[in-house]
């Protein structure tokens, strides 16, 4: 699928394909990467609003540090897209605002 992404991914001679669902848009990954990384090559790169002035966030460190691509996935808010690897029928949705910590968040 052809999109405006800067990512590119690099050819593999095999590639298991799953399918997450963006806000219930299906969106291609690969088995084994995580959700930042298939919504960027998909060219998604919105994965939250900031909660004071609701300023779009894009992933950015991409190893855990800077918590700039926090979203709910499978209904569980404060997510790290960068750290979560895909699954199939996976749930992801972006975050907008602050979203409330409890003892169950992940
Ligand atoms: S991109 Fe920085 S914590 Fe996920």
């Amino acid at each position: 699928m052809e999109n405006d992404s800067r990512f590119r991914r690099l050819p593999q001679a095999r590639e298991t394909t799953v399918t997450l669902l963006l806000e219930g848009r299906p969106v291609t990954a690969r088995a084994g990467e995580t959700v930042a990384a298939a919504l960027l090559a998909a060219g998604v790169s919105i994965t939250r609003t900031t909660p004071v002035s609701g300023a779009p966030r894009s992933p950015f460190c991409l190893i855990g540090a800077c918590f700039d691509c926090l979203m709910v996935i499978d209904g569980v808010p404060n997510r790290q897209a960068c750290m979560t690897i895909v699954h199939d029928g996976m749930a992801v949705a972006r975050q907008h605002g602050a979203a409330a910590v409890t003892e169950d968040s992940n």
